[in-house]
This record gives structure tokens, C-alpha cells and sequence, in this order.
């Protein structure tokens, strides 16, 4: 039988991690929209407050950050394995690369989730940078003093150099989704044939709302705070 280890360093094992810890990152994804869309207000405080909501979880949040962290590094590593292993079974690269016809699911987002990938890992720790780790403002909500983020939101989405990397960024995060979600399925083994063009549909759908949703907020914010 198989060892634990054995099954994890196999590529299934790490297609496996992969399919899981990218499932666990779009939801934290969903969360992460679903709290921004408070920046499309005028009104700064619901989205003060809410940021500031999270931290009262304390070291629950901060134990969730570190299992997002994990997630991200164990998908990064499996995903790049599994690349490197790929390209060393086919070394020299097939000259067409389009569409593989109707059952096969290639595109340009299969073909493209490692350059994807890394552009995504460069935007995050830009974004990190940017925001969790960037100028602190502090306001006062209800008498409570709190860190004003939709401020230093504002003020980093009026410089049309972020918001046009973040609409590129987004549109890549968006193929990458595309063909990560209905992929994830595939690894897990739910592949049954009646249900993957409704999971491959849910996936362009997935990759939709949050490509969107990401690129709107700073084009909102932009043409709110400079053009209007
Ligand atoms: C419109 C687009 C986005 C806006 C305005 C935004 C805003 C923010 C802000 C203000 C923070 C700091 C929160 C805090 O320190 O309490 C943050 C954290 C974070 N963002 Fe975003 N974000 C956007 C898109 C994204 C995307 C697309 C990703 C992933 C690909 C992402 C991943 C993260 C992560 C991992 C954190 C750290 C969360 C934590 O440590 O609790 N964000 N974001």
C-alpha cells in the first residue's frame, strides 16, 4: 500500500492538494468580494467598520491567515511540480496550441494557469504591500478608533498605473479561475459526465463574477474620486 507521503509526492496526490487548496482560496475570494463591494459607497464607515469586524476575531483571524498562507504555498509548489514534470515528459512543445476540439477542455486558460499563476503571486504581494502592510490611517467610527482603509483605498485606486495593473491582473486572475475550478473537479475525481458541463459552466461563471467584480471597484473608485 501506498504511503501517505508517496500519494502526496505523486501528481495525483499533488493535482489532489492542488484541486483543494485552490476550492478553499476561491471561497476566501468570494468573501473577499462580497466585503470590498462596500467600497463602491460614497460613505466610508460601513466598510471601516467591517475591516475593523475582522480584526475583533483576533487570533482566530490570524490563525485563518496562516491557513490561507499555507494554502497558497502548498497549491504554488504542487502547481509548479507538476509543471516542470509535464514539460520534462514533452520537452519539445507541440506546434498547435489551439483548441483540442469539443471534449477536450484546452484552451489559452489551460495552457496558460503557470504564467497566470505567477502574475497572480506577483500581484499578491503587491496588493499585500499595498494595503495590509501600507500607511496607516486612523479614524474614529461611533467613538471607536479604527484603522481607515477605504481612505488609503481611495487614495492608492486614483492612480491610473494600479487600476489599469489591477484591471490586467484581474483579467488574468479570471482565466486562471476559468480553467482552475472545472479542473479541481477533474482531480477530485467528480468528473461524471452529466455534471461536468454544468461545474464547467459554473466555472466560467465563477471566473466572471470575480474577474468583474475585482477590476470594477478600482475603475469605480477612479472615475468617482478623479474623473467625476
Ligand atoms: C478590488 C480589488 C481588491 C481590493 C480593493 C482589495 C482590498 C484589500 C484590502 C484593503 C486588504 C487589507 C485588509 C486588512 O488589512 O484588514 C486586502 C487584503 C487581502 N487581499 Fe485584497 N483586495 C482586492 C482584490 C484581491 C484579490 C483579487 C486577491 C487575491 C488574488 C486578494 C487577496 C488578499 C489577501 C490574501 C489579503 C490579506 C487578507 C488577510 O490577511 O486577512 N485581494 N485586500
Amino acid at each position: 500500500m501506498p504511503s501517505f507521503m508517496s500519494t502526496v509526492r505523486s501528481s495525483v496526490g499533488k493535482k489532489f492538494l492542488m484541486a483543494i487548496t485552490g476550492l478553499a482560496m476561491i471561497v476566501f475570494l468570494i468573501e473577499h468580494l462580497t466585503g470590498n463591494f462596500l467600497l463602491l459607497q460614497p460613505n466610508p464607515e460601513p466598510y471601516n467598520k467591517y475591516a475593523h469586524f475582522l480584526l475583533s476575531f483576533g487570533w482566530l483571524l490570524i490563525v485563518a491567515e496562516l491557513i490561507l498562507v499555507a494554502f497558497l504555498v502548498i497549491h504554488m509548489i504542487s502547481g509548479i511540480s507538476v509543471f516542470l514534470k509535464k514539460r520534462q515528459a514533452r520537452p519539445v512543445g507541440y506546434h498547435v496550441t489551439g483548441s483540442a476540439g469539443k471534449p477536450s477542455k484546452k484552451s489559452f486558460a489551460s495552457t496558460t494557469m503557470i504564467y497566470t499563476g505567477i502574475v497572480i503571486f506577483i500581484f499578491l504581494a503587491i496588493h499585500l504591500k499595498t494595503f495590509k502592510y501600507g500607511p496607516y490611517y486612523e479614524t474614529t467610527v461611533d467613538g471607536v478608533v479604527m484603522r481607515d482603509l477605504y481612505r488609503l483605498v481611495n487614495e492608492v485606486f486614483s492612480d491610473p498605473l494600479y487600476v489599469g495593473g489591477y484591471v490586467v491582473a484581474m483579467i488574468l486572475l479570471g482565466f486562471h479561475l476559468r480553467h482552475g475550478f472545472w479542473s479541481a473537479f477533474q482531480s477530485l475525481g467528480l468528473n461524471h459526465p452529466r455534471y461536468m458541463p454544468i461545474i464547467y459552466g459554473l466555472g466560467v461563471l465563477i471566473a466572471i463574477v470575480l474577474a468583474v467584480g475585482f477590476l470594477g471597484i478600482p475603475v469605480w473608485i477612479y472615475l468617482r474620486e478623479v474623473v467625476l
